[in-house]
């Protein structure tokens, strides 16, 4: 039926506070982290929907899924059991041949594969370049992210070792298609489609997908598609990791444990918005501002800026805070709020010297600060505390703040949010 804002001003609204259910929704049956969870398209259906009759064209996965909080402990039983059976180093030819597990295309296409190219556009493209970061660490693969209509133009060097991943909410974004179609026509025949609608054009071109369950996305401002792309993007990680070997048990528990976890550490994080507020006050009357992180977060900072450009039309930029002495300081002046994304991590100590170079230029910096960093509110810091920290998923939580100061900036604008002028939802023409 039609989709309701119930107590919402804005689609936008609704879909930023809809995020822990869509996460939920989206790990919904991932108590293993095996590599048949990315079916081939043959067997390809929603997480955890038993049914295999495909979705109608144009009917979208459910917007609200019964689901148990703890990723539903029955399809739980069964992966874990798929999952421990298998040696660490296994032989997929011996998998394949058992009898009742038809699925195995992924098992089979990840020992084929030794790097991996990432394909999107716009936020799709952004959850891309996070995952750069986790799938170099984590399974050790060397991976490249690329926007879609910067690759189909350029002449590339293929290699047929390749998993070719799109990134795509609708499935349906030319660029990314046509980039898809051009990858396959170099001879790069894995391919695999993290995407929100199953019927789409890119879950039936490629080989492998993962359909994530956000539900119905209205806002042109992509939000909780985003962080379904991520959660998706996180499980590839590891099912690549442990195909090579390269994910202990002990490590495996953790990263599910921590999964499990998101969608009560989105709560806590959507319970930050009066402070958001707050800071949208004194957005709203700026013209520039300037988004900061590194290593993981500097993806998360590029979304930042691009969610406030596309709804409030204020410009914004992102950089990598290291490069801030390269070329931004010169900027920076107390017209020039600067948005610091500082997790507690390996960077931060790197990264609070960036901050003292916005500051001594009169900089007004907005941080958002996990507990635990020592970075404290004071003459033009503006620090708001995340509850707490995340690890390798805390882009997942330190972009929810960002879109809520880009929705809350808008509103204070006046600008029309869920239509943003010169913007289209769905991209399928050139
Ligand atoms: C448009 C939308 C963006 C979206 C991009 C890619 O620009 O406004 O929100 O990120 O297309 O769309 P896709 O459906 O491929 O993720």
């Amino acid at each position: 039926g039609a989709v309701e804002l119930g107590p919402y001003r804005h689609y936008m609204q609704k879909e930023i506070f809809e995020q822990p259910r869509a996460i939920a929704d989206t790990l919904q049956g991932v108590a293993g982290i095996v590599p048949e969870l990315f079916d081939g398209i043959g067997a390809c259906r929603p997480l955890g929907v038993e049914s295999e009759k495909a979705p109608q064209r144009g009917q979208f996965l459910p917007d609200s899924q019964p689901h148990s909080g703890a990723m539903g402990q029955e399809a739980g039983k069964k992966w874990t059991a798929a999952a421990h059976s298998q040696p660490t180093t296994p032989k997929s030819d011996r998998l394949l041949e058992q009898p009742g597990r038809p699925r195995q295309a992924a098992w089979r296409v990840f020992q084929e594969i030794d790097r991996v190219l990432i394909l999107g556009c716009g936020t799709s493209y952004y959850s891309g370049c996070v995952a750069r970061y986790w799938l170099e660490d984590i399974a050790a693969i060397p991976t490249q992210v690329e926007v879609a209509s910067e690759y189909r133009y350029r002449a590339s060097v293929p290699d047929a070792r390749t998993l070719v991943v799109v990134i795509s909410q609708s499935g349906e974004t030319a660029d990314t298609l046509a980039a898809l179609r051009h990858a396959q026509s170099l001879g790069m025949r894995h391919t695999l489609t993290i995407c929100n609608v199953a019927t789409s054009a890119m879950v039936r071109e490629c080989e492998l997908a993962y359909i994530t369950r956000a539900g119905v996305e209205i806002g042109v401002a992509s939000t909780k598609a985003f962080t379904t792309q991520l959660a998706g993007l996180f499980l590839l990680t590891l099912a690549l990791a442990q195909s090579r070997g390269r994910l202990s048990k002990a490590q495996e528990d953790a990263h599910l444990k921590a999964m499990r976890h998101l969608p009560a550490a989105l709560h806590a994080v959507l319970a930050l918005e009066p402070q958001i507020i707050s800071w949208a006050e004194a957005f709203a009357s700026k013209e520039n501002a300037l988004f900061l992180g590194r290593g993981l977060h500097y993806p998360i900072a590029l979304e930042g800026a691009l969610k406030l450009k596309e709804i409030s039309y204020i410009h914004a930029e992102a950089y990598p805070a290291g490069e801030l002495k390269h070329g931004p300081l010169a900027l920076v002046t107390s017209a020039m709020p600067v948005v610091t994304v500082a997790p507690n991590d390996a960077l931060l100590e790197k990264l609070k010297s960036n901050m003292q170079e916005v500051r001594a230029r009169g900089g007004e910096l907005y941080v958002l600060a996990d507990a635990g960093t020592q970075i404290d509110n004071g003459e033009g810091m503006h620090v708001i505390r995340m509850p707490e920290n995340y690890g390798p998923l805390s882009p997942l939580l330190h972009v929810v703040p960002l879109q809520l100061l880009a929705y809350h900036t808008a509103c204070a604008r006046g600008t029309d949010v869920d239509k943003p002028r010169n913007l289209a939802k769905s991209v399928t023409v050139e």
